[in-house]
C-alpha cells in the first residue's frame, strides 16, 4: 500500500489476527476505508465479520496488526476513547431508559453539559425522524423504531466511524427494504465513514461504495458492488454473490479460437485470452442467459429441458438441464402479457448467451 493512501484513509486495519482458545477466527485481515466511503464486510455467519467489528471498535483486542484512525494508531486505546458510534444487531438499548435517555447516554458519560446535551439529542432524534419520541420507553418501539434509537445514539456524539453490526438483520423484508434506503441517504447526509456487517448480499450490493467478502477469518476481495458481482475473483465469492451457473472444463485451442470442454456434448466458446490447455472455471450469471425455442450458435447456446420453474412475481428462475451435473439457471422477466403462461416444466428449449459474459475463474 502507497503511502499517501495510509495518510487519507479515514481507518486503516493492518494484518489484523484474532483467536479464541486456539481457533484462528480472523487471520491476517488489512482493510482501509477513505473518509465518507460506505463499506460492507459480507460473508457467511461464522466468518469473523462480528470479531473484526468488534476490534476495531475496541471491544476485543488484537492479537497481532494495528488499527488507525486517520494517522492515530488506536490499536491499544481504550473504547470509550475512540469515538466510533456502534450500532448492534440486537440494538443493545437500555430497557429500563426512556429513548432520550438512551440517546444521551454517550453525551452524559462523557460530562457533556446539560444544555448541550438536549440539542443533541433533539438533533439525533430529528436526523432518524423519531422527533416527538424523545419521552416515550423503549419498550413498546417497533423494530424499525428501536433501530433508529441505536443509529441516532450511534450518531449523537459525532463519531468519526459508524460500525453497523447487520443492523436491518431483524427487521422483516419491506421495512428492511425501506430502512435500506433511509440509512442510505443518511449516511450520505452526514458523509460518516461507515463500515457494516451482514450476510446479506442484497443489502451490501444496495448500500456500499465498496464490499469486502470475508471467508474462513480473511478478506478474498475487496471491491465495488459492481465488480464484485460481474468480476468476482474466485468462485466462492461468485458463488456467494448472487446466483451463478459454475461450470469447469479443459481449455481447447481450435485454430486460435479458445473453446472450454465441459463435457463430452457440452463445449462453449471462450474469450481470446482464455489460456490453452489449462482447467479453469467459469460462470454465468442467470440473468444473461436467454431462452428461446430455435436452435444457436454451437458454443453459444445449448438444448435441453426445463426442470423446474420459480415464479417470484417480477421474475421467473428456470431450471433447464442441458445434460451437467446441474441444471443451468435463467432468469427471465416476467415482461409478457398476463394470459402468457410462460416456461413450463418438461419443455424442451434452448439456452443461448454472449461468449462476453462468460467469466473466467
Ligand atoms: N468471545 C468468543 N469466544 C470464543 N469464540 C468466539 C468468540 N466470539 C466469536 N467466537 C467464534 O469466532 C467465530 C467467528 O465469530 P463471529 O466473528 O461472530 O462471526 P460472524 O459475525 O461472521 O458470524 C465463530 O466460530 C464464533 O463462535
Ligand atoms: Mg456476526
Amino acid at each position: 500500500m502507497m503511502l499517501g493512501q495510509i495518510a487519507i484513509a479515514a481507518l486503516s486495519v493492518h494484518s489484523v489476527a484474532k483467536s479464541f482458545g486456539g481457533a484462528r477466527v480472523v487471520k491476517d485481515v488489512s482493510l482501509a476505508i477513505k473518509p465518507g466511503e460506505f463499506i460492507s464486510l459480507l460473508g457467511p455467519s461464522g466468518c469473523g465479520k462480528t470479531t473484526l467489528l468488534r476490534m476495531i471498535a475496541g471491544l476485543e483486542q488484537p492479537d497481532s496488526g494495528t488499527i488507525a484512525l486517520g494517522d492515530k494508531d488506536i490499536t491499544s486505546v481504550p473504547v470509550w476513547e475512540r469515538n466510533i458510534g456502534v450500532v448492534f444487531q440486537n440494538y443493545a438499548l437500555f430497557p429500563h431508559m426512556t429513548v432520550a435517555e438512551n440517546i444521551a447516554f454517550g453525551l452524559r458519560t462523557r460530562k457533556t453539559p446539560r444544555s448541550a446535551i438536549e440539542a443533541k439529542v433533539r438533533g439525533a432524534l430529528k436526523l432518524v425522524r423519531l422527533d416527538d419520541f424523545g419521552p416515550r420507553s423503549t419498550e413498546k418501539l417497533s423494530g424499525g423504531q428501536k433501530q433508529r434509537v441505536a443509529l441516532a445514539r450511534a450518531l449523537v456524539t459525532d463519531p468519526r466511524l459508524l460500525l453497523l453490526d447487520e443492523p436491518l438483520g431483524a427487521l422483516d423484508r419491506k421495512l428492511r427494504e425501506q430502512m435500506q434506503v433511509e440509512l442510505k441517504m443518511l449516511q450520505r447526509e452526514i458523509g460518516i465513514t461507515t463500515l457494516m456487517v451482514t450476510h446479506d448480499q442484497e443489502e451490501a450490493l444496495t448500500l456500499s461504495d465498496r464490499i469486502a467478502v470475508m471467508s474462513d477469518g480473511r478478506i478474498l476481495q475487496d471491491d465495488s458492488p459492481r465488480e464484485i458481482y460481474e468480476r468476482p475473483r474466485d468462485a466462492f465469492v461468485a458463488d456467494f454473490i448472487g446466483m451463478s451457473n459454475l461450470m469447469k472444463g479443459r481449455v481447447a485451442d481450435l485454430d486460435g479460437n479458445k473453446q472450454l470442454q465441459v463435457s463430452e456434448n457440452v463445449i462453449l466458446k471462450l474469450p481470446p485470452n482464455a489460456m490453452a490447455a489449462t482447467e479453469i472455471s467459469v460462470f454465468l450469471r442467470p440473468e444473461k442467459l436467454t431462452l428461446t425455442e430455435l436452435p444457436g450458435a454451437a458454443g453459444s447456446s445449448l438444448p435441453g429441458r426445463i426442470v423446474h420453474v420459480s415464479y417470484s412475481g417480477s421474475v421467473t428462475h428456470c431450471f433447464v438441464d442441458v445434460g451437467l451435473q446441474k441444471p443451468l439457471t435463467v432468469l427471465i422477466t416476467n415482461r409478457s402479457n398476463h394470459d402468457d403462461a410462460g416456461p413450463r416444466i418438461g419443455d424442451p428449449i434452448w439456452v443461448h448467451w454472449d461468449a462476453r459474459n462468460i467469466v473466467m475463474l
